[in-house]
């Protein structure tokens, strides 16, 4: 069971006409007669395994047909190339050991409502698509921590128990202290302000924390998010920096999970789009977008679309059901039940956008300045770009404390948002921090928070306070933005929501 034996499915493509063993899980397989199609998965990737009868012994053959599904083995075989095949090779078996038999698996092909794959996330995640997003998140993880370190960022872990709100009040997880209340972190922000005045360059990169009460597809109560902090910057330096930062992230993920991106469906088009500049907009601007006639005009473009959308799944869907009535193999039945299940959601999720269409479009006709920007208005704006927008300079009583009030139009601070483009929304939350004593204690005052829980951070503001600022990225929103995927839940192995905790 050495791996020095083995052979990687990601390293086939080395051994091309030779002898290789795989070790690995069935993650599938079907007979027809006397050849059975195994398709083992092993981490690195998928490979189908061909069994003929005759060149197994007979012994092997009908316990290879008998095999349930994620049994583990090994399997030996000879290496071809097969461009059709999953990962371009296949292996044509000449010998099989099963190390663990695996009877009723719980997770079929035939695919599953989310409830139950979230209670079956120990076993999920060794489907194909979480798998794909797991090897997308690593690359994307990699890539964050990569463009700090090579651009004199220094890493500060902040700590995770606080005393002091970062966000919003209402968000916050309490717990008991040794007696005293104390709560989990909502961003590592302020502490990372005090390092940036010691190294001038700093991140931090760690799970986050919130209470939030919405059960978004866009909410984790537990996310990562990383945060850089920059000494002597402006509003247009942390742009500048968000957006050549999820450019590297971007290009990280074309360079190394092209294969992936396929197998999800992501549009890789658009991504192949990112780069500098992004679009910016202010604040003002995008609340004059949201009312305009062009938006109005917009939402009924798009309901029209969905409701095109619509019709063409529910055509699919009576065509799958129809066949699957006629006389099909199995293998071909549990592939329509499979579909059906996936289109049916699909086409759940469209009428859902459908009914909340005028709706969406009602509340941006009636979008009044001094609002934040909703979910749905996010999404809009998203929706009519096809790169990141940048949405800068919100109304002071629409943000957080610690934003630097504008000194040109004090009903506004210097603060930004990234959306990302296809209705993904908001990716990225920064600004530019208030620098000046006084008006920072007026801030705080404002917002009702204990001061006496801010002298250190009013202290950054006593000793040599310098302009500056910084942004958080949160992980899994990126995640789902690059890969695809509808919902957030889907990027992060175990996911914390507000309804449940299930794994
Ligand atoms: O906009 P937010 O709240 O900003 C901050 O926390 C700042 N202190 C960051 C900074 O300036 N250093 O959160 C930043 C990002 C959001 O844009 C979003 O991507 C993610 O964190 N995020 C969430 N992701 C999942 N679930 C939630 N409940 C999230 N809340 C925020
Ligand atoms: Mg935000």
């Amino acid at each position: 069971m050495s791996n020095n034996t083995n052979t990687y499915i990601a390293d086939l493509r080395n051994k091309t006409g030779q002898e290789a063993t795989l070790a690995g899980w069935l993650y599938n397989s079907r007979a027809s007669g006397k050849i059975q199609f195994l398709i083992i998965r092993d981490g690195t990737g998928l490979c189908q395994c061909i069994a003929e009868k005759g060149k197994v012994s007979e012994k092997l053959f009908e316990e290879l047909k008998r095999l349930g599904q994620e049994s583990s083995l090994t399997v030996t075989g000879v290496v071809r190339a097969d461009e059709r095949s999953a990962g371009g090779f296949e292996l044509a078996v000449t010998d099989a050991q099963i190390i663990s038999p695996a009877v009723d698996y719980p997770i079929t092909p035939k695919s599953h409502g989310i409830d139950f794959l979230l209670k079956n996330r120990h076993l999920h995640l060794r489907s194909q698509r979480q798998w794909c997003i797991g090897k997308i998140r690593h690359t994307i993880v990699d890539a964050i921590r990569r463009f700090f370190n090579d651009n004199g960022f220094t890493l500060i872990d902040t700590p995770i128990f606080t005393g002091i709100v970062g966000e919003e009040a209402g968000s916050l997880f309490e717990v008991d202290y040794f007696g005293e209340p104390a709560h989990l972190t909502q961003t590592g922000q302020l502490h990372l302000e005090c390092a940036a005045m010691s190294f001038g360059k700093v991140y931090c990169f760690g799970p986050t924390f919130r209470a939030e009460k919405s059960k978004t597809r866009r909410h984790l109560t537990e996310f990562w998010m990383v945060e850089p902090e920059v000494a002597f910057i402006d509003l247009d330096g942390l742009l500048e920096l968000a957006e050549n930062f999820v450019t590297f992230i971007v290009g990280r993920v074309l360079e190394n999970n092209l294969a992936e991106l396929k197998t999800l469906g992501a549009d890789i088009t658009s991504l192949e789009k990112i780069a500098p500049p992004f679009y910016r907009l202010t604040y003002t601007e995008a609340a004059e977008i949201l009312k305009s006639k062009k938006t109005q005009d917009f939402m009924a473009a798009q309901l029209n679309e969905l409701k095109g959308q619509k019709k063409q799944l529910e055509d699919k869907i009576a065509a799958l059901e129809t066949e699957a009535k006629g006389p099909v193999k199995q293998w071909r039945q549990d592939k329509i039940a499979a579909e059906l299940i996936d289109l049916r959601s699909e086409l759940e999720e469209t009428e859902t956008k459908i009914e909340n269409s005028p709706k969406h479009a009602k509340l941006a006709a009636e979008f009044t300045w001094g609002e934040d920007l909703g979910g749905s208005d996010e999404t809009i704006i998203s929706l009519m770009h096809d790169k990141p927008v940048f949405v800068t300079c919100y109304p002071k009583e629409a943000k957080a404390f610690y934003m630097k009030t504008d000194r040109s139009n004090d009903k506004v601070v210097l603060n930004f948002d990234m959306l990302a483009p296809a209705g993904f929304g908001e990716i990225i939350g920064g600004s530019v921090r208030e620098d000046d004593y006084e008006m920072l204690l007026e801030r705080i005052k404002k917002q009702g928070l204990n001061v006496e829980n801010y002298n250190w951070y009013l202290d950054l503001r006593k000793y040599g306070s310098v302009p500056h600022g910084g942004f958080g990225l949160g992980v899994e929103r990126t995640v789902a933005w690059i890969t695809g995927e509808k919902h957030i839940r889907q990027c992060i192995a175990f996911p914390r929501m507000m309804d449940k905790v299930y794994i």
